[in-house]
């Protein structure tokens, strides 16, 4: 197992180097448990987090190798599927119940039906049929639906193997002649990665300038054990081999000097170095009015033998580009032409007058998606015509020019999400979007590592059993693909396994008191607007597919989206799902959900919605959380690790005394065990295990009201709780 102290990234690729076994563990017998009565293993104070959390912080660092089913295609905050299963165990295991010990072993839940009303990428869904249960799932955005649906649908294996051929047949040879380059000795071969710099005319000479940071490009990610790299000339543009922090280089092609490490951006200016002119880049963007312009400037090519090599680009490359853009433009209606709407998540590109979404594309982008785009509306089968959607929707992330190169040593590709907002790129990498054996996020690399993967692992599921090394465990599971069904009714009347829908959960269409437990990971309060970003695949979905359905509107955007704003719209939104979810629960069923911090405001609206909907706390417990929101400066410090369960039931008369004393001593208990457990805690950490028990408390309060008034009457008292639990390191 990973040793605590050591680094975030020294672990993962300790994990990504050790060898995996596997295990197959057919001969237990299937254990059955029933819907139990009463209390649930969940609600125990002896609910194993800290081990669990072991395993969910493995499963952390190579999630789409050990969970690829949810990875098929892209969504935000994806929770971990280790986790979602110890809930649906919990959840259905009586009190009492060993959960460390059933999360090994063949146990089903067959006729416990589970909903999910913010499904996102499908977790809970997968977790709850590997363990024989019944799955409902909705969610507002149709970007989610669509992966879901794909995810943990029937696929017709041998179908989609031989259409990936057939579309390799037809498609590829073409698409491969718009990445070839011309060697010296006169062969052509693949270019890997083509490399771009946004330039920007100077406001005083007119020259380019191209908006290089350091004209150093190429350098390993670990780049003090490996110091070889690569910059480009600025005076003739020849590729240079140079330690990664020279200062001072001769070009080997026309011998002039220069810095590799200074290019003419630093910062929010560039310097002009012709006129030597120093000017806003930004500013200088606006008042173009249209998106700057890029400058091709290297490539990587890949020799026959699969060795990899950086050169300059030439006339070849240069022509190559130019005819890709004259084909583009005698196709008929190739790309979705549709305007990016402002918003917290989008204003960044579009004060880079980027105005559609097709301009985050290069012309050979563009024309080789449409070819691909084309040749998947061809395929017949409409499942089958879904699956290869799926994939090049979700190969686009990676092959557009907000994409950049992460270095050597690495995967190669920075996928155009990892800010979270839409920020341009300065220096974008352009990826051969076939692909070639050495490429990765590509369509026929990720035909392999993100489509088949997934498939096999919905079909053959396994777990991550850590003791020593990474030993998947098979047999555990049932398999995931389900028929599904198409509405509520058909769910019931046939007995279907699984239900999905798209539209807001405040609404549905299931009968009251119809499911077992509502388990979830809502939208937490925070800035990351799922729709703003969704649009970017929507459009490209409904390219192919055609402008029906769920596909009908331009936008993911919905009025009626869980997310942040206004806190009283955010609260009011969500208090209108826990009320659905209150609704369509049995009396004694569980609402349990996970919730991130990363707004103080968002404690009490989450407390608020569940207050006014009829529910309240009966347990909260710690779990390892996967970071999905780039952390704000001020909790840098001070990083927050753990996401908080909150297990809820329906309210049944009588309130509580609100006693934060007893608050104060379980949250203690929680972090001396997650101590003991060797899980290194900020304060911000103790500060939300702590405000998951203090919600419990309040929550038992007779009304919203009354808990605001016990919540303003503790005043400073809470820090001072957290100061004695942080302190308390013994
Ligand atoms: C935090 S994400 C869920 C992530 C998910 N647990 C996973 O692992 O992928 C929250 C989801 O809620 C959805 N959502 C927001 N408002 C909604 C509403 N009113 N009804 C249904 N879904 C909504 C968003 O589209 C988003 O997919
Ligand atoms: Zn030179
Ligand atoms: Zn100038």
């Amino acid at each position: 197992m990973a040793n605590p102290t050591m680094s975030k990234k020294a672990a993962r690729r300790q994990a990504a180097s050790e060898p995996e076994l596997s295990l197959v563990d057919r001969d237990q017998a299937v254990l059955v448990l029933p819907v139990p009565k009463g209390r649930r293993a969940i609600e125990d104070d002896a609910f194993p987090f800290e081990d669990l959390s072991a395993i969910a912080e493995h499963e952390s660092w190579r999630k789409e190798v050990f969970r690829p089913v949810y990875h098929m295609h892209k969504w935000w905050a994806q929770r971990l599927g280790s986790v979602f299963r110890s809930l649906v165990i919990g959840t259905f295991a009586p009190s009492g119940a060993d959960v460390l010990d059933l999360f090994y072993r063949p146990i089903r839940v067959p006729g416990a039906v589970v909903f999910d009303p913010f499904m996102g990428s499908g977790t809970t869904l997968g977790e709850t049929l590997k363990l024989g249960g019944r799955a409902i799932g909705r969610d507002i955005n149709p970007v989610s639906y669509f992966a879901v649906r794909n995810a943990l649908g029937v696929h017709p294996r041998k179908k989609v193997l031989d259409t990936f051929l057939e579309i390799e047949q037809d498609t590829a040879p073409a698409i491969r002649r718009w990445y070839e380059s011309a060697l010296p000795d006169g062969t052509r071969t693949q270019t890997l990665y083509y490399f771009w710099v946004k330039e920007l005319p100077c406001p005083s000479c007119e020259t380019p300038v191209s908006l290089f940071p350091r004209y150093v490009f190429s350098q390993n990610a670990y780049a003090k054990r490996v110091p070889e790299a690569r910059a480009t000339c600025p005076h003739c543009w020849a590729v240079n081999h140079i330690r990664y922090d020279a200062a001072d280089a001769t070009c080997s092609s026309c011998n002039r000097h220069f810095d590799p490490q200074r290019g003419p951006a630093s910062g929010q200016k560039a310097t002009c170095p012709c006129c030597m002119t120093e000017f806003p880049i930004a500013k200088r963007v606006r008042d173009l009015g249209y998106p700057p312009g890029h400058r091709m400037y290297a490539k990587m090519v890949l020799h026959a033998g699969g060795r990899k090599e950086y050169r300059a680009v030439d006339d070849h490359d240069r022509n190559l580009y130019a005819m890709a853009g004259e084909e583009l433009r005698r196709r008929n209606g190739p790309y979705p032409v549709v305007p990016i709407e402002p918003g917290y998540n989008t204003n960044q590109a579009l004060n880079y007058n980027y105005r559609h979404w097709h301009e985050f594309f290069n012309d050979r982008q563009l024309l080789v998606a449409a070819t691909l785009c084309e040749r998947i509306g061809r395929i017949e089968d409409e499942h089958v015509r879904d699956v290869f959607t799926c994939l090049l929707s979700g190969a686009l992330e990676f092959n557009n020019m907000f994409a950049s190169f992460k270095g050597e040593g690495t995967g190669a590709v920075r996928h155009m999400f990892s800010h979270h907002i839409l920020k341009p790129e300065r220096m974008p990498l352009e990826a051969n979007l076939w692909g070639t054996p050495k490429s990765s996020g590509s369509f026929s690399t990720l035909f392999d590592s993100r489509l088949l993967r997934g498939i096999e692992y919905a079909e053959n599921p396994f777990e991550l059993r850590i003791n020593g090394s990474d030993t998947k465990v098979y047999g555990l599971s049932a398999p995931i693909p389900r028929p599904r069904a198409n509405n509520f009714e058909q769910f019931r009347a046939e007995g279907r396994e699984l239900y999905l829908s798209c539209g807001d959960s405040g609404v549905t269409d299931l009968a009251d008191g119809s499911v077992d437990a509502v388990i979830t990971d809502p939208p937490f309060f925070d800035n990351v607007n799922y729709s703003q970003l969704a649009d970017f695949f929507h459009v490209w979905q409904r390219h192919i597919l055609g402008d029906v359905g769920h596909h009908a509107s331009t936008t993911t955007r919905a009025d009626r989206e869980v997310q942040q704003g206004d806190p009283r719209e955010f609260t009011d939104r969500l208090a209108a799902v826990w009320r659905e979810a209150h609704r369509v629960l049995k009396s004694d069923g569980l609402l349990v959900f996970s919730y991130h911090h990363s707004r103080p405001e968002g404690w009490w609206s989450v407390l608020e919605a569940l207050m006014t909907a009829g529910f309240v706390i009966t347990a909260s417990q710690p779990i390892k959380g996967e970071m999905s929101v780039a952390t704000p400066k001020q909790q840098a410090k001070e990083p927050i690790d753990l996401d908080i369960i909150l297990v809820c039931r329906k309210r049944s008369g009588q309130s509580a005394e609100t006693n934060l004393a007893d608050a104060e001593a379980r949250a203690a208990a929680q972090v001396a065990r997650l101590r003991a457990a060797k899980r290194p805690l900020s304060r911000n950490d103790v500060r939300v295990v702590l405000m998951g028990q203090v919600l419990r408390e309040l929550s038992g309060n007779a009304s919203v009201m009354a808990a605001e008034r016990t919540l303003g009457a503790m005043n400073g008292e809470l820090e001072a709780t957290i100061d004695r639990l942080s302190a308390d390191r013994g």
